[in-house]
């Protein structure tokens, strides 16, 4: 794979890139307030195999939300529609990602959608397995097959910071175990999806990801059917409808491509039968998205009509 730094697109860091003073790295996760928060970088994966970059696209970071959707893609294929979906539901909710409210007060108590935490949560749940080892190395090979066998692990220190301080996800866990959503142990589960959200990757990795949902869910180098066809229609139903949490709405408008984020700084987005994005900026706006990847992806969506509607 031909892959080089591209002039133009540094330019467009070189641009935004002052945004980043008016963004704040995430510190609710005491590991990730480590990060440098003026760092900005972008790989852009051309299906027809070469990549484009600008910044430093080898420095890693943790997926964060990015991850459910490659567990959201993975519980689909192994436990199938029906059963997903009578645990989670399809809808936005407007509210913050770690929101607990709507829990409360929707009937049945099941999470609104697999992109906030109680529905990720709930999904990653799902993955089968006899233990905690069995299921994350289902997680981690299928991830590591998106991102064309790169050696992808987790970051122990963010998964642990993560796993110390997750109250309100552990809240979520009980709420929904409560009422059925949910089942066996909630530490173990919390070991699991703070590793799933460490995963981490460059962002040529993660706009290689991104090319494989851009192909429907081909693998675009050897054209294998990683995901099949209508699973990877839903992912990138949900992150057009609920991908950048409450700020879909004005992304879709704006930018209009399916995209995920993740309050690591990294950002996942997907022009069909183009591109695959992976930007990565951890300085993030109020609603925890990447103050100066939104406006990367709002200038080159602007400037080459991404738009999807
Ligand atoms: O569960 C959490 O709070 C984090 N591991 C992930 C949250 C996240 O990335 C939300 N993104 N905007």
């Amino acid at each position: 794979m031909k892959c080089e730094t591209n002039e133009h697109l540094e330019e467009l860091v070189a641009q935004v890139r002052s945004l980043t003073k008016h963004g704040k790295v995430a510190d609710y996760i005491p590991a990730l307030g480590k990060v440098n928060g003026e760092d900005l970088s972008i790989a852009l994966y051309d299906i027809k195999k070469e990549c484009l970059y600008a910044g430093d696209y080898q420095k890693k970071f943790t997926l964060q939300s990015i991850s459910k959707v490659l567990s959201l893609a993975l519980v689909l294929m192994e436990r199938g529609k029906d059963y997903v979906f009578e645990k989670v539901g399809m809808e936005p909710t407007g509210d913050p990602f770690n929101s607990i409210s709507k829990l409360e007060t929707s009937i049945p108590s099941k999470p609104l959608n697999p992109m906030i935490n109680a529905g990720a949560l709930a999904v990653t749940n799902m993955i089968p397995g006899y233990d905690l080892e069995d299921k994350w190395d289902k997680l981690i090979i299928f991830v590591q097959k998106l991102a064309s066998d790169a050696e992808v692990d987790y970051d122990k220190e963010v998964a642990q910071s993560e796993y110390e301080t997750a109250h309100l996800n552990r809240a979520l866990c009980y709420f929904m175990k409560q009422h059925g959503i949910i089942e066996g142990d909630i530490e173990e589960l919390m070991e699991l999806y703070t590793r799933q959200c460490s995963i981490e990757m460059n962002c040529f990795d993660l706009a290689r990801i991104g090319a494989v949902f851009a192909l429907n869910g081909q693998d675009p180098d050897t054209g294998e059917t990683i995901i099949p066809k209508d699973i990877a229609r839903i992912c990138k139903t949900f992150m057009v409808t609920c991908g950048m949490y409450d700020a879909s709405g004005e992304f879709a408008m704006k930018v209009g491509i399916p995209a995920k984020s993740g309050v690591s700084g990294g950002i996942m987005a997907v022009v069909p039968e183009k591109y695959g994005i992976g930007i990565f900026g951890p300085a993030l706006d109020e609603k925890g998205n990447s103050i100066a990847g939104l406006k990367l992806l709002q200038s080159l969506a602007n400037e080459y009509d991404f738009s999807i509607f």
